[in-house]
């Protein structure tokens, strides 16, 4: 992983950073990095998510779905950041656009129905996560596949591998089913959970390379250190926190490559509910290059100045040549493959920014392969702790996220508390 500053800088752009500032930011970056390697060296709640190159056995994983491995399609069941890692991880490596990898991430019932009623359960493997085995969505979903599975006379117990906490609803339920079971790392909260059986086990059904993934992260790992000058991922954090703190209070995150689309995903519900904390934090908006540069990119060189743009892009790609033009006006495409267009439209874009002023950053990998996608979420999770501890918030906590949650189950379970009462307020 790269990570490319130059338009980040106050010479360019406005909000920007200069060189000196960078340079005074880095001895706070040193302090965090002291924090960071305590936190990790404790395994506490949350720095230990840096641990999981140690932590997870690819090996132990691939053995574990072993049962289900010769599934044709992969549903998972979660939500959060026990679907969007898993998501991210089966888009970028497989190559049939994520189709064999279905993920029942909302209780939408025409999207569920619509799902269920197209998938050949004797081929299914389901795959459901959740950390503390209580959230109502993934439960529910649940008890919704295996009614039609039981319905389709295929035994959902042969069919279903589990990853969850240590105890609670769904730990007990597949003990109960001797359903396969793995275990979400102790002190790695579900958002920093993707290399981990959370983000991995689709992966390992669909035969992508997990020992790869891992590599990658161990190499971004290698790159840990007290300076955000020799770090990637604490160069996007610390810069990030910078442009912030200088008004970039939206962060647009833009890969270029529809397979790392749901990567920005990942990195809004990263982004969000780690740093959108005491009054402050980035909104996180999903960009696609080249197809937003027709719609979102004149708001992100004419609109308000509170936006940085952040390219995610890899260095090689696949080679697509553009078949010999019959007409003079398309000479220019003569010779040109897409991925050199692709390369050109992401070019055009960062110098369209810069040329107004607009700050922006750019996220390399070496190729969109096991091994650079590893390196990139390990990266990714350093970057937004990294940022975390700049801004002085609690990274590793989602009250809000969590009062949602348990609101919806009292509702459910006619309970009154002061949380439902405000939802009565609101209704009257
Ligand atoms: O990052 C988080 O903590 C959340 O997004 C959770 O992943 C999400 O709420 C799902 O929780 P659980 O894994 O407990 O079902």
């Amino acid at each position: 992983m790269y990570v490319d500053i130059g338009n980040a800088l106050a010479s360019v752009a406005d909000p920007g950073v200069t060189r000196s500032e960078l340079e005074g930011i880095d001895d706070q970056v040193a302090a965090a990095h002291s924090r960071i390697a305590e936190g990790r060296a404790d395994n506490e709640f949350g720095y230990a998510a840096l641990n999981l190159p140690a932590l997870v056995d690819a090996g132990a994983i691939r053995r574990a779905v072993e049962p289900v491995a010769d599934a044709g399609t992969v549903v998972t069941v979660g939500i959060g950041g026990s679907a969007l890692g898993a998501r991210t991880i089966t888009t970028a490596l497989t190559d049939d656009a994520g189709d064999s990898h279905v993920v029942l991430d909302n209780v939408d019932p025409d999207e569920v129905e619509g799902v269920l009623a197209d998938l050949s359960f004797e081929d299914v493997a389901v795959n459901v996560v959740s950390k503390s085995g209580t959230t109502a969505e993934t439960l529910a979903n649940f008890l919704v596949v295996r009614e039609a599975m039981d319905e389709a006379g295929v035994d959902w117990t042969e069919r279903t591998v589990v990853t969850t906490g240590q105890s609670g609803p769904l730990a007990d339920l597949a003990a109960e089913h001797d359903l396969p079971t793995l275990a979400v790392p102790t002190g790695v909260p579900g958002r920093f959970s993707a290399l981990s059986a959370v983000g991995l086990v689709p992966a390992a059904i669909l035969g992508c390379d997990v020992e790869a993934i891992m590599e990658g992260a161990w190499e971004a790992e290698a790159t840990l250190g007290p300076s955000l000058f020799d770090c990637p991922g604490y160069a996007y954090g610390a810069v990030s926190y910078a442009l912030e703190a200088r008004g970039a209070s939206v962060n647009a995150f833009m890969p270029y490559a529809e397979r790392l689309e749901p990567f920005a995903e990942w990195f809004a519900q990263l982004w969000a509910e780690s740093l959108g904390k005491d009054g402050g934090g980035q909104t996180p908006a999903r960009a696609l290059g080249a197809t937003d540069q027709h719609s979102q990119l004149q708001l992100y060189r004419a609109g308000r100045r509170n936006t940085m743009v952040s390219f995610l892009t890899p260095r090689e790609r696949p080679g697509v040549e553009v078949p010999e033009p019959d007409a003079e006006a398309l000479a220019y495409l003569a010779g040109t493959d897409l991925g050199e267009l692709l390369d050109a439209e992401l070019q055009a874009t960062e110098a369209s920014l810069a040329e107004a002023g607009r700050p922006n950053v750019r996220i390399e990998i070496d190729r969109l392969d096991a091994h650079s996608l590893g390196e990139l979420l390990y990266g990714m999770c350093a970057a937004c702790i990294m940022a975390g501890e700049l801004a002085g918030v609690d990274t590793f906590t989602q009250p809000a996220v969590e009062w949602g949650k348990e609101t919806a189950r009292d509702l459910l379970q006619g309970e009154e508390t002061e949380r439902t009462a405000a939802v009565e307020d609101k209704t009257e």
